[in-house]
């Protein structure tokens, strides 16, 4: 059934909600992981992402991905690691649970993948937090494929890994003794190693502890948590950072924001010459652990991606490549080995302008990213905003992107991107009627 919709008498976060529902409105039910999922007005998960489903990069353990999971699960030996968890999840998992506020854009059609209004692929691995808590894990890891609505560029992919890291200690002396332990050990051996790291304090007024922690107890599960990210660093990049060998690894700690997290703080790594941010941590917002029903405890959790650090180790140039199953790509790897990647020869990209008055509704940057790849698959490389116009006596505005058509895995014929090209200039009238200048 079709609703026709008056967008005019709509708060303007809903028309694009509404303009999805005359896209998808007849839609089949969405097909994931052998399970079927009624459609909705909500629902603007598309089949090139559902495509992507189920691949799980992560477990092969001679993919980038794979090799780079099991370094961080090794580093961690005696942490549970989880893999294989469903990324259909509720916007209450994703968001609500972890005190994401209503009005987070990050709940945003435009930004999250939904399958209809109560299940979305999730957008991070920190969805899955207070389950993991739940079943009484109190020292895990959790490796997973995320989703998020993005553009389209050499390091921007709407699927990519994370892996979410926690370590649950009880609200009591012993909490306390063993905290003390681990924060000796941890620091004897960062003391021996060479690294430099530049620090914030643990806590401040604009990054403070929560009042139910005990002051003392919170100031040594962020040393903790400092600690223990510190050493992985080390693993991770000790000896492949600097441009010089023998130079120390440098480390530099940063205050954040997380709404499930308090204090907060990012990490960033030295690495080639430039500051890179490695990923987000902070101490578990209390309401995250009671929802979970573990008491007495006091936990600190991390989450990194996954894509972004092997791209940095492996000298990977394009986030593509990941997905890419040619022999010339996956041959490079070996399981347990960190090594550079070698380029063969790259394709040349073939780009082609696309200009088009936009529909009275809008469009946004991500509906316009998503058409182009659910038209034309991995053969997009980048989609780049290159004029936007507003008539000034019609007030109508017009768009102009530049898409590059370029295949990782063979060359593509001019002919070839012409008729992919116009494919997506007849599903852009179709989906968003709107006019091709
Ligand atoms: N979920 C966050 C993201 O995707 C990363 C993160 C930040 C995870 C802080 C955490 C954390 O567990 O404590 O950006």
């Amino acid at each position: 059934m079709t609703v026709a919709c008056s967008p005019a008498r709509l708060p303007r976060h809903l028309f694009r909600t509404l303009q999805c529902r005359r896209c998808y409105s007849t839609r089949a039910p969405v097909s994931l992981l052998g399970q079927q999922y009624p459609t909705d007005s909500t629902t603007n998960i598309t089949s090139a992402i559902i495509d992507k489903v189920g691949r799980n990069l992560y477990m092969n353990p001679s993919h980038p991905l794979g090799i780079l999971q099991s370094l961080i699960s090794s580093h961690f030996h005696n942490f549970n690691s989880m893999v294989g968890l469903n990324p259909v999840v509720s916007p209450a998992r994703n968001f609500d649970d972890l005190g994401f506020p209503p009005d987070h854009p990050g709940r945003a059609a435009t930004d999250s993948y939904y399958i209809n209004k109560d299940l979305m692929l999730r957008t991070h691995t920190s969805a899955h937090e207070v389950e993991t808590f739940a079943r009484g894990e109190r020292q895990w890891l959790l490796s997973a494929d995320v989703y998020r609505r993005d553009e389209i560029d050499a390091s921007h992919y709407p699927v990519f890994h994370q892996m979410e890291g926690a370590r649950v200690f009880s609200a009591d002396a012993a909490g306390r003794a063993e905290l003390e332990d681990d924060n000796a050990r941890l620091s004897h051996h960062l003391a021996r190693s060479n690294i430099v790291i530049e620090d914030v304090p643990h806590i401040t007024a604009s990054n403070p502890r929560q009042d139910v922690h005990d002051p003392v107890l919170a100031e040594l599960v962020a040393l903790n948590l400092k600690l223990s990210l510190n050493s992985l660093m080390l693993t991770l990049f000790g000896d492949r950072a600097g441009a010089n060998e023998g130079e120390p690894l440098r480390v530099r700690w940063i205050e954040a924001y997380f709404p499930f997290t308090t204090p907060s703080y990012e990490v960033e790594v030295f690495f080639r010459g430039k500051w890179l941010e490695i990923l987000g941590c902070g101490v578990v917002q209390q309401q995250t652990l009671d929802r979970a029903r573990v008491p007495d405890s006091i936990s600190w959790a991390f989450g990194l991606g996954l894509e972004r650090i092997a791209m940095i180790l492996f000298s990977i140039p394009d986030i593509r490549l990941f997905w890419s199953q040619d022999p010339r790509f996956v041959s490079q790897f070996t399981a347990g080995q960190i090594n550079t990647f070698k380029p063969y020869s790259k394709y040349p990209a073939c780009y082609k302008d696309l200009s088009f008055w936009l529909p009275h509704t809008g469009l946004h940057d991500n509906d316009f990213c998503d058409l182009v790849r659910d038209t034309v698959g991995d053969l997009v490389q980048d989609v780049v905003l290159i004029d936007s116009f507003t008539h000034p006596k019609t007030n109508r505005s017009s768009k102009c992107y530049r898409i590059n058509y370029c295949s990782m895995d063979r060359s593509l014929s001019n002919d070839e991107a012409n008729s992919i090209h116009a494919q997506v200039i007849s599903n852009l009238k179709d989906k968003f009627g709107v006019e091709i200048r």
